[in-house]
């Protein structure tokens, strides 16, 4: 099985990078694909936590095995969420997580596109040489932006740097379910500012009042058929998104 990696990336934090990282599985879950999700959140992941599966697993255990030639299959490291859905864990230790070097994520990938169709790679938003490699080895990226000044100046900047070296594998989605008071930039202002398209947006009409409790029971939005059916409009989307990201057409630009 040759699987495909999806990279959740933004320039600013608290964007809603994880929420889509899960909705996302929800989604190829429901395609019946298997899904990986590695929370490359490596200092404050919360995949595991947001998903209420036990971590005695993580990514840290799993390179330290590699480095120490222990390591014999990735299924040792992942935790299950259900039937499709596996977790590799941020480290629980938080000491370990620089631990968890760049040279390792091709290593990490290929075993993971061998065992699963879709790999979700959830990351922070600094843009550290951890997170460029993740970035050069996925096969598509997926940028969330707000409507937030800072966040589409910096996003502005990565954008050109993606110009310059001709790096086309990404995606940008407008996350307005996240801020829902902040509108006062129109979707042209936004795309005159980062001088990009914008792909994807998720309405303001997405915002989840009591999230928390899904997040406190461990479940994903696009698997909570309630939430789907009130919200078609953006859970719609959200599946062209989807379908998108592993579309065969991209990704010619990955590393291997
Ligand atoms: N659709 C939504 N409705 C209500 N709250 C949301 C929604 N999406 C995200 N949130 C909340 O916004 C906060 C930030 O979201 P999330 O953790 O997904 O962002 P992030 O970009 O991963 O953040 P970080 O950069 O800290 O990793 C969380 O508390 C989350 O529960
Ligand atoms: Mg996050």
């Amino acid at each position: 099985m040759a699987g495909k990696v999806i990279t959740v990336s933004s320039v600013k934090g608290g964007v809603g990078k994880t929420t889509m990282v899960l909705n996302l599985a929800g989604i190829y879950c429901g395609l019946n694909k298997k899904v990986l999700i590695i929370d490359l959140d490596l200092y404050s992941g919360g995949v595991a936590v947001s998903l209420n599966v036990k971590n005695d697993k993580d990514i840290y255990m799993m390179i330290d095995s590699m480095a120490n030639n222990r390591f014999t299959e990735l299924k040792k490291y992942v935790v299950t969420y259900n039937n499709n859905i596996d977790i590799l864990p941020s480290p629980k230790d938080p000491r370990k997580a620089m631990k968890v070097e760049s040279r390792y994520i091709p290593l990490i990938f290929d075993l993971a596109t061998r065992e699963y169709d879709v790999v979700l790679v959830d990351t922070s938003h600094i843009l550290s040489e951890l997170n460029l490699t993740i970035l050069d080895y996925s096969y598509m990226s997926l940028f969330v932006i707000t409507n937030d000044l800072v966040d589409l100046k910096n996003m502005k900047s990565l954008i050109s740097i993606f110009r310059d070296t001709d790096k086309r594998n990404y995606l940008v989605l407008l996350n307005n379910s996240r801020d829902t008071g902040k509108d006062y930039l129109s979707l042209y202002d936004i795309r005159t500012i980062i001088k990009n398209n914008i792909d994807y947006t998720i309405s303001k009409n997405y915002y989840i009042k009591n999230i928390d409790r899904y997040i406190m029971s461990g479940d994903i939005l696009t698997l909570n058929s309630k939430i789907n059916a009130f919200h078609s409009n953006d859970v719609s989307n959200m599946k062209k998104l989807a379908l998108d990201l592993i579309d065969d057409r991209h990704g010619k630009e990955v590393k291997k």
